[in-house]
């Protein structure tokens, strides 16, 4: 087959709700694509965040080989090891709590949701942050605070309102006796790469002790060594009552967890939630080597020290470039904010073999995987340069 009958079948027969550039992918490694027709691609938003080591990490992909051969699947009415071990792993490094497993970021904020009624008892509103993206279910698209997802779903669930982020007043004022739970994000992903102030944290955590709320942290992007920690909540010193992972945890497997703090982890007894396939042995055993390798490979190390020169050389970049407005973001999950012409640069920058993403119109996402190269951050940040020159 070659890269117009691949075209020509998504154009046939898959629905067509997303926007795709004109890029058939026949293989990947680490931090490289190669198209069908054998171009080579630097991929600095590898799979949306969800190749956080990279493509096809060998750790990974030994896993996977090792469990497709002994155990794919079982339901969840029995035991398998790599569940158990993957539960263990995550609480270790972690808080004390047991694990909900589902497929995705969306199941696993639903079950944050439902975790936030049942506790409730009777109370039933979540109170979500404005530019928050929390996926595309009914009720997350209700959580998530932005109009242009909502858009065309109405009646959406009710029991959801958002409010400014970093905006305690607001926040305050907004906590009513129906409130049970507080969900964010430590740094808005979709919503342009905003980061939420210490203070701000500390202050919705003692909020929540306060009014008996659940505090649940969105982790699908930020999570898994993303921003320097293996989670972001570490940054602040708090430790929330809910957290929800996915998108990197099983490293191009599709898994998703909700973490809940041990003492309300009972809330939620059998029949009251479940997923068919959370926490297969196959996804288990993909996680287990994402976490085998972030050890191993001391990849926090690399994500802080890269991070830390994607940052300088971006920096770089906005003196040479006055419609860089801001560049912001922690760890290897950074905003490039331009005043102008942000789609057109991503544009430049795919037709310069570059991979990055553009969020809310104005904003370049750049989250390339934590095994980064320093040679890799040189080539991407002059391909974007080149790119700035241009647009
Ligand atoms: C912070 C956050 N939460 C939830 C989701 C939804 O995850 P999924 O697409 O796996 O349902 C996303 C996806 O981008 C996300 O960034």
């Amino acid at each position: 087959m070659d890269k117009n009958m691949v075209m020509g079948l998504y154009n046939d027969y898959v629905m067509q709700n997303y926007t795709r550039s004109d890029l058939v992918i026949k293989k990947a490694r680490g931090s490289w694509v190669w198209s069908m027709d054998n171009e080579m691609y630097l991929d600095f938003f590898p799979g949306w965040a969800v190749s956080g080591l990279g493509h096809c990490h060998k750790r990974v992909v030994k896993a996977v080989s090792r469990q497709v051969k002994q155990l794919i699947h079982v339901s969840n009415n029995y035991y398998s090891e790599a569940q158990g071990r993957l539960a263990e792993k995550i609480i270790m490094n972690s808080f004390n709590g047991r694990v909900f497993f589902c497929n995705s970021g969306a199941e696993a904020n639903e079950a944050a949701y439902k975790l936030a009624r049942a506790f409730g008892q009777g109370r039933y509103e979540v109170i979500t942050m404005q530019k928050s993206f929390h996926g595309r279910t009914l009720a997350c698209t209700a959580a998530t605070g932005q109009e242009k997802c909502q858009k065309g779903f109405s009646p959406l669930p009710r029991g959801f309102k958002s409010v400014p982020f970093n905006d305690k007043e607001a926040l305050e004022k907004a906590v009513t006796d129906n409130t049970a739970a507080v969900m964010l994000e430590l740094i808005q992903g979709e919503g342009g790469i905003h980061v939420a102030d210490p203070d701000y944290v500390r202050f919705v955590r003692e909020l929540c002790f306060k009014h008996n709320l659940l505090m649940m942290v969105d982790e699908v992007q930020t999570g898994m060594g993303r921003t320097g920690q293996l989670f972001c909540y570490r940054h602040y010193g708090i430790e929330p009552d809910v957290m929800t992972l996915s998108k990197s945890l099983g490293n191009g497997v599709p898994i998703g967890a909700m973490v809940v703090q041990k003492k309300i982890s009972g809330i939620l007894g059998p029949g009251m939630h479940a997923s068919t396939f959370g926490g297969n042995p196959l996804a288990c055993a993909a996680s287990l080597a994402v976490f085998e390798a972030i050890e191993k490979e001391k990849l926090l190390q690399n994500t802080h020290n890269m991070g830390e020169y994607l940052r300088q050389k971006l920096g770089e970049l906005k003196v040479a470039h006055p419609v860089i407005k801001e560049v912001r973001g922690m760890g290897l999950m950074l905003g490039v904010e331009m005043s102008t012409n942000a789609p057109r640069a991503c544009e430049c920058c795919f037709n310069n073999k570059l991979l990055i993403n553009c969020t809310q119109g104005n904003t370049l996402r750049i989250m390339p995987s934590l095994t980064v190269t320093k040679g890799e951050i040189d080539q991407a940040t002059e391909i974007l340069d080149q790119s700035l020159e241009r647009c």
